[in-house]
C-alpha cells in the first residue's frame, strides 16, 4: 500500500492560523431556567446545576488548552442567565459598548459587566438603545454584523457604528428559536462566516448572499442543535458536537472543529458562543 501525504481535496484546503484570544466568561453557579424569554426555556423542565458547571468547565479548559486567555466575572445571585457572557457587552479596539437588555429579568446583568470593565480601566459607553452585546453584534474583519428582530433595537446599530467607527450591517432575524444573531451566524475568520439562511428575512438573506457568497450554510438539524453558536479562533471552531454537517464542512475548509456538549445551557437557549465574550485588544492604560 502506498501512503499519500495529501489527497487533492486536502491540498486545496487553505492553511488556517489560530490567533490567541482573550475571553470573558461567567461560571454558571447560579444558572437555572426559572423564566421564559425564548422558546427553548421551559421552567417546568428540571436543570442540573452541577452538570452545567462541569460542561462549562470543559469549555473553559478547551480555550485554555488552545492557548487563549480567559478572564472570569463574578456571578451574581438572582441572575441565572449571567453565564451568557456574550450578552454582557461588545468590545472592539478596547472600547466597550455596554449591554441594555430587552427583558426585565436580565436588566441588572448590564451593570455587573459595566463595573467589571470600569474596574479594569476600559472606556465604557453606556448604551442608549437596547442591545444584547455580542449576542447580536458579531465582529468580522471588515464590518460588524448586527442582529435585530427579537432583542437588539435597530437604533442601537447606528449607535454602535458611531461609537466603534466601523461599518455596521443590520440583519433581521425572523425565527423566534434563533432570537440572537449568534444563534444563527458565526464568524470563522476575517471575512468568512457560516449561517442558517432561514433564520433571516428575505432581504437579509440577499445581503448575506451578496457579502458572503462562499459562506458555509447550516442545515435545519445543524441550526436546531445550536451548531452556529460557535467560537472560532481562525483555526479551531468550538461548536455543538451534534452539528455533524457543519463539522464535516468545517473540516473540508481546513478548520479544526472541536465538539462541545452544553446540553444544560441549551435548556436556556445558549451554547458555546453565548458563554464567551471576546475582549478585543487590551485597554489603553
Ligand atoms: N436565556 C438567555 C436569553 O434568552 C439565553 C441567552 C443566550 N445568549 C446568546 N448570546 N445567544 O436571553
Amino acid at each position: 500500500m502506498t501512503l499519500t501525504t495529501s489527497t487533492p481535496a486536502r491540498a486545496q484546503r487553505p492553511a488556517r492560523t489560530a490567533r490567541p484570544r482573550r475571553y470573558l466568561m461567567c461560571p454558571p453557579v447560579h444558572f437555572d431556567v426559572c423564566y421564559s424569554i425564548n422558546p427553548w426555556m421551559e421552567p417546568e423542565k428540571p436543570t442540573d446545576g452541577r452538570l452545567a458547571v462541569v460542561q462549562w468547565e470543559r469549555l473553559i479548559n478547551l480555550f485554555l488548552g488552545l492557548g487563549h486567555q480567559v478572564e472570569q466575572i463574578h456571578p451574581v445571585p438572582g441572575l441565572p442567565d449571567m453565564v451568557f457572557a456574550a450578552n454582557g457587552a461588545t468590545v472592539v479596539d478596547g472600547k466597550v459598548l455596554s449591554a441594555r437588555f430587552r427583558y426585565p429579568q436580565r436588566v441588572d446583568e448590564a451593570d455587573a459587566y459595566i463595573n467589571w470593565f470600569r474596574e479594569r480601566g476600559y472606556q465604557v459607553h453606556e448604551a442608549e438603545h437596547i442591545n444584547e452585546g455580542e449576542g447580536d453584534y458579531l465582529v468580522t474583519g471588515s464590518r460588524i454584523l448586527a442582529g435585530t428582530g427579537f432583542r437588539t433595537d435597530p437604533l442601537s446599530h447606528d449607535e454602535a457604528e458611531r461609537f466603534f467607527g466601523r461599518p455596521v450591517q443590520s440583519l433581521t432575524l425572523v425565527d423566534p428559536r434563533f432570537y440572537h444573531l449568534d444563534t444563527a451566524l458565526a464568524v470563522l475568520d476575517y471575512d468568512e462566516i457560516m449561517y442558517y439562511p432561514k433564520a433571516f428575512s428575505a432581504a437579509s438573506q440577499a445581503v448575506l448572499r451578496e457579502l458572503y457568497p462562499d459562506a458555509i450554510l447550516a442545515t435545519d438539524s445543524d441550526a436546531e442543535v445550536f451548531g452556529l453558536n460557535a467560537v472560532s479562533d481562525g483555526r479551531h471552531v468550538l461548536l455543538a458536537s451534534q452539528a455533524s454537517n457543519l463539522i464535516d464542512e468545517l473540516w473540508s475548509r481546513g478548520f479544526v472543529p472541536i465538539g462541545v456538549d452544553l446540553s444544560e445551557l441549551l435548556k436556556s437557549g445558549g451554547s458555546a458562543k453565548c458563554c464567551t465574550l471576546e475582549l478585543r485588544e487590551l485597554p489603553a492604560r
